[in-house]
């Protein structure tokens, strides 16, 4: 199983602080906010990980993280040129990702778990795709899943105006190499990216797509609110555990 970290974008909803560095380089508590899912690969097991950033962040995110043996895997980093799609990683990574699963995380999504689900799921990862739900107030902002009476998903909507569950696609994906191919036949969508949620259809629409709930807690910190939020979780976190 590989791993990928996608940090790249411009961070526009977050400037004037995204005009000091990348998004997923900035503060959350006690670290660079891309230690979180960084901790969240290396607890599942995954040694080989791929970073990808914007081409005028790139020196931030060497000095930031290096080689990787100071965490004990092996960083590979790739340029995406221009924010156009989680999905596009996929296409980034193709080389990186060979005949491989692969694992990909959002750069500014923090996962808390406890129980060990994720490393679980990475751990008994044998093809198809796999995603993680959880129930939010403002499933607006995300890729929104509906579930059948069994809790099979059914469908997923990227971003709907009138969402038709409240339970959100969290930015983690174990996928089988077919990945590549799917990400490499999308279109962009209307906003000009290759968009996940069309990914994860692809998977949905061949029976091969399994969605679970996210039995701890889960933040996306692209807003002000939510980067305070994960600021105000993450200190009292550790102020527990002291
Ligand atoms: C992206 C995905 C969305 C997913 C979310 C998780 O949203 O497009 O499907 O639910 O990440 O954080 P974006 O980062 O583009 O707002």
């Amino acid at each position: 199983m590989k791993g990928i970290i996608l940090a790249g974008g411009n961070g526009t909803r977050l400037r004037p602080l995204t005009l000091v560095t990348s998004k997923q380089l900035l503060p959350v508590y006690d670290r660079p906010m891309i230690f979180y899912p960084l901790q969240t690969l290396v607890s599942a097991g995954i040694r080989n990980i791929l970073i990808i950033v914007a081409p005028d962040r790139a020196g931030d995110y060497l000095r930031v993280l290096g080689s990787g043996k100071e965490f004990g895997v092996k960083f590979t980093y790739e340029i995406q040129e221009r924010p156009e799609g989680l999905a596009q990683a996929f296409i980034i990574g193709e080389t990186f990702i060979g005949q491989d699963s692969v694992t990909m995380i959002l750069g500014d999504n923090l996962f808390f778990d406890e129980q060990g689900q994720i490393r679980t799921a990475v751990k008994s990862f044998t093809s198809g795709g796999q995603v993680f739900a959880k129930q939010v107030v403002d499933p607006q902002r995300y890729g929104v899943v509906e579930f059948n009476e069994q809790m099979v998903a059914t469908a997923i909507t990227e971003k709907p105006t009138a969402p038709r569950s409240s339970y959100a696609v969290t930015g983690l994906y174990i996928y089988d190499s077919q990945a590549v191919g799917f990400a490499k036949s999308l279109k962009p969508s209307a906003r000009g990216e290759l968009e996940i949620t069309d990914l994860n259809n692809r998977y949905l629409e061949r029976g091969q797509l399994e969605v679970q709930l996210f039995t701890g807690d889960w933040l996306d910190t692209g807003t002000f609110d939510a980067l305070l939020q994960a600021n105000v979780i993450t200190a009292e976190r550790a102020r527990r555990r002291a």
